[in-house]
């Protein structure tokens, strides 16, 4: 946790001038409905005043500013010229304005480490004459800079910052997403945009899944058939990892590879099958799942190679953690090679998990040769092993604890696998460290934080965003802001935003959504196919796959379901208003919900003509019919529920079991607003 913020003069006397006005404390959530800000600072208050954005506004730091401080400044002006439209008369790509000329202000003490240890903590304090940040370390800069653009509003004046005074700085000291570019290959400006959204919303780690059974993805000099055999072509150049290395610490973010061994290595084995624990020959993987080829555990040469492989790669990355994956090695190689029994044996391993540990054990030794710790899935954890490893719990919550408590430090994954498409309330409730969890503070000190996990089995350069944005927001909150920050609906509020805030960084989420509908309408007028698109989901966790189409490497991401967002927002308000209106009785609730069903029940006949023309929308025609006969009867049942009429039983059965229908899975999707119809017919049952 980073240290007190030390307070300069400058801080002093813009805060003493601030002293007169009264200020309202909002300390901790939930934020004033007036700022949006996300993650929630540690503490705001928020005073009486704006800061007027003029075309005259630039930007200037007291003392040196070193170059990460001056490229965020230009950044953070492009971007507040873009939002306002100002013309700003600074010239400030070219170098940055004398301190008392300027409007926006910064000053810190030291460049922050990009090591997982450095201060990040900032103090803001926005008077009518002066948006001025102040960290111990540029770091601190930086995420001031993002809470400033945050912060940025408008009235029928113009553009303002609201006065404000905010001491922040993060809960967890690791705040990740990782991108699995070994499944579906990620070219490098999706992972650049989305470095972006991560410096938007604080987050401070890149987790580089990079190789795969499907995918080794990034080219080696030492062994080059890893990318040229194991790739088909879609891979990084060392120029290319070396260029994202230098935008993610531009934005103060670390970037850690992830090589998976000794399982999840199907395309490794494909270039070098001799390393493998059975006879090749390998190919690439193209389906999704767990595979069996795995490294032969019991050969010198494969630590060999790995002593090579990892001495590049420790010169090529320059962070201090490098993630050797570990994860979900089913061992059949392992059973099915004589020699590896005897090694076994010779060795006193008494299983597979025990020549798991011998092997991460050997791995360690290299690893720490060349200077790096070693991080893991959770199934690498074996007490014995040193203790500056770093346990990642997929698994569960049990073994981040666990860990700790035996002196392990770590990182939470478990509930924030945003591949499965589940609600951001979801994620953002789960904590890495809850209030009920009996850890002593040595033991807290050890959970660093946690990752979002961008698995992408069913993402394509065109869809990730919008599985990642915005709900990794949410997660960022998480990991930042103080423990009590729980206001679900607050989150919500603010979410929205956020989301569209985060278009100005290039990041597609909304954007392609409407593209891909277009592609599969053949048209650009797609109002009935968006009005669909929005109240269905991806179907859940991993039963997509297991629908009647078999997904693999090569199918393709650019059905209707691909256009849905993980999250209906207007299913979720639906089912709010719809709760609402069945403990109230209110009538505006009534007829707003009213207009939305007889919208819904009107889209069937807009929609008709759009599917006839479009084969790749024939399987939506039963969602779109079932969507027509939701909403009819939620229009029946809304009729009586305000005509005051005795309830009907059965229509209210034969209601309830067409909406158990509506519900069940049609194009890989389903349908989000059926449990909002379902609250309206059980209200007129009085339920
Ligand atoms: C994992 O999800 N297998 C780490």
């Amino acid at each position: 946790m980073p240290s007190h913020l030390r307070f300069s003069p400058f801080r002093i006397a813009a805060v003493a001038a601030l002293c007169a006005a009264a200020a309202l404390s909002v300390s901790a959530a939930p934020s004033s409905p007036t700022l949006n800000l996300m993650p929630v600072p540690a503490k705001v208050s928020l005073i009486e005043g704006k800061y007027r954005i003029t075309a005259a506004a630039a930007i200037g730091a007291v003392g040196e500013a070193g170059p990460r401080s001056r490229k965020a400044a230009a950044r953070f002006m492009e971007r507040l010229a873009g939002r306002t439209g100002l013309f700003f008369e600074q010239d400030f790509l070219a170098g940055l304005a004398k301190p008392n000329e300027v409007g926006f202000l910064f000053k810190y003490d030291s460049v922050g480490p990009l090591d997982g240890t450095a201060d990040e903590s900032y103090a803001l304090t926005v008077s009518p004459d002066r948006v001025f940040l102040v960290a111990p370390t540029d770091l601190g800069i930086l995420r001031g800079l993002e809470t400033v653009l945050q912060l940025v509003d408008a009235d029928e004046r113009g553009y303002f910052v609201p006065c404000v005074q905010i001491e922040d700085q993060p809960r967890f000291r690791w705040r990740g997403l990782l991108i699995d570019t070994g499944r579906h290959f990620m070219p490098v400006d999706v992972i650049k945009r989305n470095l972006d959204g991560m410096a938007a919303v604080k987050m401070n780690t890149l987790h580089w899944h990079l190789t795969e059974d499907q995918g080794f993805r990034l080219e080696s000099l030492a062994f080059p058939r890893l990318h040229t055999k194991g790739s088909d072509g879609f891979y990084y150049t060392r120029d290319q990892v070396r260029d994202v290395i230098v935008y993610a610490a531009d934005r103060g973010i670390r970037v850690m590879p992830e090589f998976d061994i000794p399982g999840h290595s199907t395309s490794w084995l494909t270039a070098y099958p001799d390393l493998a624990a059975a006879p090749g020959p390998f190919r690439i993987e193209r389906h999704w799942g767990v595979f069996d080829p795995v490294f032969n555990a019991a050969d010198e040469n494969v630590y060999k190679f790995f002593d090579r492989f990892f001495q590049e790669m420790a010169a090529l990355f320059p962070d201090p953690y490098v993630h050797i994956g570990g994860d979900e090695n089913n061992g059949r190689q392992w059973d099915a090679n004589p020699a590896v029994a005897r090694f076994k044996q010779k060795q006193g391993l008494a299983d597979n998990h025990a020549l798991q540990a011998y092997f991460n054990g050997r791995i360690l030794k290299i690893l720490a040769k060349y200077g790096k710790k070693m991080v893991g899935w959770d199934e690498i954890f074996q007490p014995g092993l040193p203790r500056d490893i770093v346990i990642q719990s997929w698994r569960g919550r049990d073994s981040l604890f666990e860990s700790a408590r035996r002196g392990y430090a770590g990182l939470l994954s478990n509930g924030y696998y945003i591949d499965l498409c589940q609600p951001a309330e979801k994620h953002y409730l789960n904590d890495p460290l809850p209030a009920d969890v009996t850890l002593a503070d040595n033991e807290r000190a050890l959970i660093l934080g946690g990752e979002a996990t961008m698995w992408s089995e069913l993402v394509s350069p065109e869809t990730v965003d919008s599985r990642i944005w915005p709900r990794t927001a949410a997660i960022a909150e998480r990991l930042w802001s103080p423990a009590d920050v729980r206001d679900v609906e607050d989150m919500y509020r603010r979410l929205d935003t956020v989301s569209v805030r985060l278009e100005e960084l290039g990041l597609l989420h909304l954007k392609n959504q409407d593209m891909i509908l277009r592609r599969l309408a053949g048209r650009a007028d797609i109002g009935p196919l968006k009005t669909l698109v929005e109240v269905v989901e991806p179907l859940k966790g991993y039963s997509r796959q297991n629908q009647s189409l078999r997904y693999t490497q090569l199918s393709p991401l650019t059905r209707f379901v691909d256009a849905a967002f993980p999250e209906s927002r207007p299913a979720r308000t639906f089912r709010q208003t719809a709760d609402r209106f069945g403990e109230t009785r209110d009538r505006t609730l009534g007829e707003t919900l009213r207009g939305q069903l007889q919208r819904w029940r009107a889209n069937g006949d807009l929609l008709r003509p759009l599917i006839q023309a479009s084969p790749a929308l024939a399987e939506i025609e039963p969602l779109s019919r079932d969507l027509g006969t939701a909403a009819e009867i939620g229009i029946q049942a809304l009729d009586a529920i305000l005509a005051g009429t005795a309830a009907d039983a059965a229509w209210a059965q034969d209601s309830l079991k067409a909406l158990e229908q509506a519900k069940k899975p049609k194009a890989h999707a389903e349908l989000a607003i059926v449990s909002g119809v379902e609250k309206l017919v059980r209200t007129t049952l009085g339920k």
